[in-house]
């Protein structure tokens, strides 16, 4: 993105040319392994990409925040609250930094009127976070144009505050803190209970990292992924009396047979299989990539994939054709589904060679056999949210 054709933009639709913005951008996030994993304490290994949302904004002497977007025709105005906290706006995009300016508020800072103006190239609604990237835009802004020198730790945390109480999606950790703490040609092995992380080179000697877009509407993703939260919460429940336990993610392969044991309910037990093997896969994905064992490491991403459509039941038609398809093309080490799923991308590894044919086939078969047109992006790996200009 071009910075002075931003600046550009900007005057032209607040004008007032002395007062000078500044310019943030967050990353979108490519989780590589461990899915459905942060909210059961689990790991997770996602990686921040070159595609993202970037911030102009300034203060104003006006008691308004004023929000543009060059990605919908739509802007609004919110006059700032005169007292308390900003309320939710229907379904308008604009939840997500008013989420986070009312977690600015909530600890004490007092918010100055405001130009914003956004403009993004992460799909929307693709598993690539393009949510958390407007809110982890916004705080690492708010931060510096408020002068809260907060750490990013805690700009994580309340981006998905917003998201989990201003928005109302119930998400874990994975994506603020992927978007937050990216680090270029790096992935991040993080554990969401603890919220220990190791950055990890993320070498792929020969190979490249592809991601393809079902373009499949996301519909129902919310509710049902509020569902898994649920059932994975239940199955904690019931493995009370196995043993006492805080989440699924204390668990490990030996603890399988007790779900037999303790969970009757046989889709509740799939959830907790998933969550246990998962975690398991995430661990040694971690180690063979540092051994540079990228071989099995793509089969660890087929069989994460395997197992989020057969035990936690998140992935349907498309990703799995998708996936599936991916898997029988020369060149390719692994394929599955990234993000939340029921629609949205999958993350292949392909020797580069074979990119272009990778690309032409599976676009190919995946239209015949779904009537929809895949889009496919090959992201560069960089850093987290931070300021660009003046940088
Ligand atoms: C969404 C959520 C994350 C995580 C993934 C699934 O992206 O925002 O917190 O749960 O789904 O791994």
């Amino acid at each position: 993105m071009d910075i002075s054709n931003l600046n550009k933009i900007f005057f032209e639709k607040y004008n007032n040319r002395n007062e000078k913005p500044v310019i943030f951008f967050s990353p979108g996030r490519v989780n590589l392994i461990g899915e459905h994993t942060d909210y059961n304490g689990g790991f997770v290994f996602p990686c921040a990409i070159n595609y993202g949302t970037y911030l102009v904004i300034r203060k104003t002497e006006d008691p308004i925040i004023r929000f543009s977007t060059l990605n919908f025709n739509e802007d609004s105005s919110v006059a700032l609250p005169a007292e308390g906290l900003f309320v939710n706006t229907g379904q308008k995009w604009i939840n997500y930094p008013l989420g986070v300016m009312n977690e600015f508020i909530a600890r004490g800072a007092v918010l100055p009127g405001m130009d914003l103006l956004f403009s993004g190239d992460i799909p929307n609604g693709a598993g690539l976070s393009s949510s958390a990237s407007i809110e982890m835009v916004t705080a690492v802004a708010l931060n510096e144009l408020l002068d809260q020198q907060l750490d990013m730790l805690e700009l994580v945390k309340m981006s998905q505050r917003a998201e989990n109480h201003f928005v109302g999606m119930n998400c874990g950790i994975m994506d603020q803190f992927a978007v937050g703490f990216g680090s270029k040609d790096h992935a991040i092995a993080l554990d969401c209970d603890t919220l220990e992380y190791k950055n990890v080179p993320l070498i792929l000697g020969g190979h490249s990292l592809i991601i393809a877009n079902t373009n499949k509407r996301r519909g129902l993703t919310d509710s049902k992924y509020n569902e898994r939260r649920a059932e994975c919460e239940s199955a904690v429940e019931l493995l009370q009396t196995y043993r006492p336990l805080r989440n699924l993610g204390e668990l490990d392969s030996n603890d399988i047979p007790a779900l037999g044991k303790f969970i009757d309910d046989a889709v509740i037990r799939k959830r907790a299989h998933h969550v246990i093997t998962e975690n398991a896969r995430v661990k040694e994905a971690v180690k063979v990539l540092m051994d540079n064992d990228l071989r099995r490491f793509g089969e660890l991403m087929t069989e994460s994939h395997d197992s989020l459509r057969d035990d936690y039941e998140v992935t349907g038609f498309e990703l799995d054709t998708l996936a599936g398809e991916a898997i029988k093309l020369p060149g390719v080490l692994g394929s599955r589904m990234t993000g939340a799923g029921f629609g949205g991308c999958t993350v292949s590894i392909v020797e580069s060679g074979s990119v272009d044919q990778f690309i032409s086939e599976l676009g190919r078969v995946y239209f015949e056999k779904t009537g929809l047109k895949a889009d496919f992006y090959r992201p560069l790996i960089g850093d987290g949210a931070r300021m660009i200009y003046p940088g």
